[in-house]
């Protein structure tokens, strides 16, 4: 069994050796840009991970690894136009360094790449495992498009919430450790828990995204901060300080949650200093701790010896505990 370190370092090595670019040049050039250094490669390295536990050789999952992080970042190109963010992985973003047109084509490109390293290794299980990318390719469609209405919605509940987050972010990272399972033909019952296992962590793993983009450091966080403010987004800090807040608390927060101003700095302080007072941090650190229990418990239930979780449990405690 690989370690989460040398799974990292594997992933790694894979990318350095594709070679991305092509004619027309416009179109290649920002998928080599996007894909050249960039991320923590979370989901493919849950994909080897999961092979390795049902006994694979994660040679034999290399272009499902790569498909996996290449749909990955076609959905960030688009994610990024869509929420007007100018800076991802502490570099421009594509529709800014180029044009809003340069995202989508190169965007659909890459999802199209995805495929393609897909189809390359022949498996006998290649259509469920082509049937799991292509639910979980839709899935985050639908978890995009309900994050779009929250933003102009005033009555958005913490469970829709939680719903939107599985559909736009979970479903990806339980979709890599499933396919990863697939292509080492690990039984339905363990894909069953693996999957449960990678929805939980999704879902922990988004809430510490949302926690980073209200209070983390840009310069670490690679992103630039208070952007789910501006924006409107009904994320699991404003839902809770709903929740907390003072009938006061609740109209400021609420105005505020309907104005766009050319100029959010003021509008972004206002909140967090809401936040703050809330103590809504803490909140969103306990439900992260809750949701990390339960996938541990998923893992838990499948049917291999404990010692060889060990990498996936490391990999589930480092995205607890993640500031970029
Ligand atoms: C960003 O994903 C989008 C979310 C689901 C929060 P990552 O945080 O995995 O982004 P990279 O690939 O490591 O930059
Ligand atoms: C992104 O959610 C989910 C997808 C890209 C599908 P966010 O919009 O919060 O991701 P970041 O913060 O821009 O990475
Ligand atoms: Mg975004
Ligand atoms: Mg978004
Ligand atoms: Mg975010």
């Amino acid at each position: 069994m690989h370690t989460f370190q040398q799974l990292a370092e594997t992933v790694k090595n894979y990318f350095n050796q594709e070679s991305f670019t092509g004619t027309p040049n416009q179109l290649y050039e920002p998928i080599a840009y996007t894909l050249a250094d960039g991320g923590k490669r979370i989901r493919p390295i849950l994909l080897l991970a999961a092979n390795e536990l049902f006994g694979g050789n994660i040679e034999s999952v290399r272009y499902a690894a790569i498909g996996i992080e290449t749909f990955h970042n076609f959905t960030l190109l688009h994610d990024d136009l869509m929420d007007r963010s100018p800076v991802r992985r502490g570099k421009p973003t594509v529709y800014r360094k180029w044009n809003d047109n340069t995202a989508i084509l190169s965007g659909d490109a890459m999802n199209i790449l995805a495929w393609r390293y897909f189809l390359r290794t022949p498996h006998d299980n290649l259509q469920r495992i082509l049937q799991t990318f292509e639910k979980t390719s839709m899935e985050i469609c639908e978890g995009q498009q309900y994050d779009m209405n929250f933003e102009s919605r005033d009555d958005v509940t913490i469970d829709e919430y939680m719903e939107m987050i599985r559909l736009k972010t979970a479903v990806l990272l339980g979709g890599a450790l499933q396919i990863g399972a697939l292509y080492a033909n690990a039984p339905d019952n363990d894909i069953k828990h693996l999957y449960n296992f990678g929805i939980g962590i999704g879902l922990a793993f988004q809430l510490r995204d949302d926690l980073l983009d209200a209070f983390g450091n840009t310069a670490t966080f690679g992103k630039q901060t208070g952007t789910d403010i501006r924006d409107n987004k009904k994320t699991y800090l404003f839902l809770r300080a709903i929740e907390k807040a003072s009938p006061e608390q609740r109209q400021i927060l609420m105005h505020l949650f309907s104005t766009n101003p050319e100029n959010a700095d003021n509008k972004i302080k206002e909140v967090l200093n809401i936040y703050s007072q809330l103590e809504i941090r803490n909140d969103v650190e306990t439900r992260i701790n809750e949701l990390t229990n339960q996938a541990m418990h998923e893992l838990d239930s499948i049917s291999r010896p404990d010692e060889q979780k060990n990498t996936l449990r490391t990999i589930a405690l480092s995205l607890l505990d993640r500031n970029v």
